[in-house]
């Protein structure tokens, strides 16, 4: 078997044979465990519960009913049986432009129409994982390097680095002021970017963000863009959880500030500002593969449609998607009706947890939480966080992810996903971990009323007998072949 793989290593291409895709990481072994012994209600209730998607399931009896009211949207209908030939048979790379409209329509709608987006600068990519790599190969060539604000989704190591070979340079942030992205610090990872001679191309920014649920304020973005102008580099704005802001701040895009910059005529140069965008989050649709690059620059907008030959969205899904969004009432009465329910989730899952004492970074958007465990932890390092998540994921059954692997700078952030999962999950979940924190005989907790439960003299030191047991099983899976292949849901 070894000496297969040696030779395989030979025969095959460095990015066949490396890790690059980041697959063979302790993070996995999560859905290895939900994967080997998943949650149901009635068949196996005490199953792991996957809060490691960052799916929004929410809404879709919503989406359900449209598509029963709109049955000519699919052409495998009596009614939509009319178009299939012309469906079947487009293969143009600019999309249908029916499809384009509405898109850019939506666009508008969930930025408040308070910026416009040109249909013919909407260029399509599988997901918002094509989309990011097709930019980054537009923008950078091997070596060269994008600064992004940690925590950040670890899918991007992947889809930004993986197969063009492009570096991503942290940009530390801390949660003594809420994980802001200052100037201060942006100047630090390019100075220190320029130490170690890498040359920036750019900055990659995600609005809201993944993992920590925030948005970044207007004067933020607008300190982004000036630094980014100065130094005269290219800012990618990942905006897919657009349409998952909850509650007030009201939600800013980039591409607001670009047109007020222009206004108020401060010099912006828009050349340098690509916003990716996708309906994995905003609408639920991961599996419809439906990405976007929006770039303000006419060469990258070419370039990227040519590449997006490589990764294009189904027509048949294009003209399904066409209908849907443009249909006002239904997008209005979704957009409403999801921030409502993300809304009442979140707010469900918070409170609950601050009555036994943890407390969620304040946040007013995305499909997760970003909970604080850090006095939890036997020390403050990343291997204690390891230790506390083996005993949530073997113990608690729950497959919540830990913060080492957005890159968090500081140990002891968990992001827990709670909207791919309906009522009665989320209560067991939220029971279970109300009981983790309870049973512990040393824990001393004060106040459930207050309002920084952790600034309480909470003591909790771990049992973690059990979960010395799984040490054994963790330090071997990377190797270990899995029962299904986790790539699918490591996109979240
Ligand atoms: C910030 C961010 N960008 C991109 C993606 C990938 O999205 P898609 O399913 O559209 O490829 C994800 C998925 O979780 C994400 O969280």
């Amino acid at each position: 078997m070894m000496m297969m793989k040696n030779n395989n290593n030979n025969l095959l291409s460095k990015i066949a044979s490396g890790n690059g895709h980041g697959e063979e990481s302790p993070y996995f072994d999560g859905w290895k465990a939900y994967d080997s012994d998943p949650f149901h209600t009635t068949n196996n209730p005490h199953g792991v519960i996957q809060m490691g998607l960052a799916e929004n399931q929410l809404s879709f009896d919503l989406v359900r009913d449209w598509v029963k009211r709109n049955q000519s949207a699919s052409i495998c209908t009596i009614e939509g049986v009319d178009e299939f030939k012309d469906i079947a048979i487009f293969q143009d790379y600019h999309g249908l432009p029916e499809f384009r409209n509405a898109v850019a329509n939506f666009m508008e709608k969930v930025r408040g129409n308070k910026a416009s987006f040109d249909p013919n600068r909407i260029v399509m990519s599988g997901g918002a994982t094509g989309a990011h790599e097709t930019v980054a190969f537009c923008l950078a060539n091997p070596g060269e390097a994008f600064l992004v604000p940690i925590p950040y989704y670890p899918g991007f190591d992947r889809d930004l680095r993986w197969r063009t070979g492009v570096q991503l340079l942290p940009i530390h942030c801390e949660s003594s002021n809420g994980f802001k992205v200052t100037r201060e610090a942006m100047e630090k990872a390019y100075e220190k970017a320029q130490e170690d001679n890498i040359r920036v191309k750019g900055m990659l920014i995600t609005n809201p963000s993944n993992p920590l649920g925030t948005i970044l304020d207007r004067d933020t973005l607008r300190t982004i863009v000036r630094f980014i102008n100065e130094k005269n580099i290219h800012l990618i704005a990942d905006e897919i959880y657009a349409a998952t802001v909850f509650s007030k701040p009201s939600f800013v895009s980039i591409s607001e500030i670009i047109e007020e910059e222009e206004q108020n005529k401060i010099e912006c140069n828009k050349d340098l500002i690509h916003i990716i965008y996708s309906l994995s989050k905003d609408m639920g649709f991961p599996g419809f593969r439906v990405g976007i690059i929006y770039s303000y620059n006419d060469e990258v907008v070419n370039c990227a449609r040519k590449m997006s030959s490589f990764g294009l969205v189904s027509t048949q899904t294009q003209h399904l998607i066409a209908a849907m969004l443009s249909d006002d009432m239904f997008v209005n009465h979704f957009l409403s009706e999801s921030a409502r329910r993300l809304a009442i989730r979140h707010k469900l899952f918070t409170n609950g947890l601050s009555q036994v004492g943890i407390e969620c970074l304040q946040s007013n958007a995305g499909l997760f939480l970003w909970m604080d465990l850090h006095k939890l932890l036997k020390n403050q390092t990343n291997e204690a966080e390891m230790e506390l998540w083996r005993v949530i994921i073997h113990d608690v059954k729950l497959n919540v992810s830990p913060g080492s692997s957005f890159h968090c700078p500081e140990p002891g952030w968990f992001r827990v996903c709670i909207a791919n999962m309906d009522d009665h999950t989320m209560k067991v979940a939220l029971t279970r971990i109300r009981s983790f924190v309870m049973k512990n005989k040393e824990l001393t907790l004060v106040v459930p009323n207050k309002k920084k439960c952790w600034q309480s003299d909470l003591k909790l030191r771990l049992s973690l007998s059990r979960s010395r047991r799984f040490e054994h099983d963790f330090m071997m899976s990377p190797h270990s072949p899995m029962p299904h292949s986790p790539l699918v849901q490591a996109r979240n």
